[in-house]
């Protein structure tokens, strides 16, 4: 079976994703900044270590692998974004992206194809947008932090493609999962009762469930016709409110308090990373759909309902 290395695959989406390849019989490479930290549990999982600020590399995990999944980065809603932590955040993606370029360069590899991660901060707020339906993947970049990210990051990976491997890049909704992620940080003043609402909770929520996100990694590599950018978001896009209120209710039944918190607290608490949870962004799943790719929770409900 073919292997799959999966660079930053210690993470949410890497382990979920590394445990649906096993399941299919592939092999899986996860290439990680701590490969000692790790032990191959069986033949299927080995770990291979790269040093991305030393632009180091184990070039035999290249050399294995058939397919690139390209998840490393540094955690973005992770910590408040100080000017160290944004620029962590933009050179982890780089430099990672430069790295595996330059590897793809001096060994000798079959690598058919790259899947990279790219983010729906990409997109800039609903109002700006000339019409009713959600922003498709020619929308150009918005103008502030994510967007520049987004682009930098996706523009970073390009140079893949003119060495004949095919390139998709998954522009990624917020991803629910059992644990990890968004949902963890609405779940935790859950168990007190409390349902935080992030300022009026009216803006849109575009998400995917993880198991989704995983089978729509497997779909872009298993389907050649796939390429370039394809959002990777349900087709039901939520509110604030709607996602918080919904969890509430599968969690608490109805013991629980809705608290909206007011966006000024939210910028003094989380400073420029406020503008994000409180922007409207809906964005259309239309494209991967129409590639083929059908979502098993395309409603918000059941996606909840598998989180928790
Ligand atoms: N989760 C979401 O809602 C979401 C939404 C949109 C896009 N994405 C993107 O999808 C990718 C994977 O997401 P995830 O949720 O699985 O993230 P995650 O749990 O934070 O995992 C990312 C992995 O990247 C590696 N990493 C962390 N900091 C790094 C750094 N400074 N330099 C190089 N590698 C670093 C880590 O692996 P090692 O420590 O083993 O090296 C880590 O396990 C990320 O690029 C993320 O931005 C996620």
């Amino acid at each position: 079976m073919p292997t799959v290395l999966i660079t930053g695959g210690t993470g949410m989406i890497g382990t979920a994703l590394t445990g649906l390849l096993l399941q299919r019989g592939y092999r899986v490479i996860i290439l990680t900044r701590h490969a000692d930290d790790y032990s191959a549990d069986d033949n299927s999982v080995q770990y291979a270590g790269w040093n991305i600020d030393e632009q180091r590399v184990d070039k035999t995990a290249i050399a294995k692998a058939d397919h690139i999944i390209h998840l490393a980065g540094a955690g973005i809603g992770d910590k408040k974004w100080s000017k160290t932590r944004k620029l962590d955040i933009l050179q982890s993606r780089i430099k990672s992206s430069e790295l595996l370029l330059s590897a793809l360069k001096e060994t000798s590899h079959h690598v058919k194809s790259v899947i990279s991660s790219s983010a729906i901060g990409w997109y800039g707020k609903d109002e700006n947008k000339p019409d009713n339906i959600g922003f498709s993947e020619d929308a150009p970049a918005a103008n502030d932090f994510l967007a520049n990210v987004c682009k930098t990051w996706e523009s970073s990976i390009e140079p893949v493609s003119e060495k004949a491997i095919r390139l998709v890049k998954l522009r990624t909704g917020i991803v629910l999962s059992k644990s990890g992620g968004a949902l963890e940080k609405f779940k935790k003043p859950l168990s007190a009762g409390l349902a935080v609402i992030l300022g009026g909770g009216d803006q849109r929520v575009s998400w995917i469930q993880l198991t989704d996100l995983c089978r729509m990694y497997l779909f872009a590599i298993e389907n050649e016709n796939i390429q370039g950018i394809y959002n990777a978001v349900s087709p039901g896009v939520t509110t604030n409110k709607k996602l918080v209120i919904n969890l509430a209710k599968l969690l608490r039944n109805n013991f629980f308090i809705p608290v909206h918190i007011p966006g000024l607290f939210l910028r003094l608490a989380i400073g420029e990373m406020a503008a994000e949870v409180l922007k409207s962004v809906t964005v259309s799943s239309e494209k991967i759909k129409a590639a083929g790719f059908t979502f098993l929770y395309p409603g918000l409900e059941a996606a909840l309902i598998q989180c928790i």
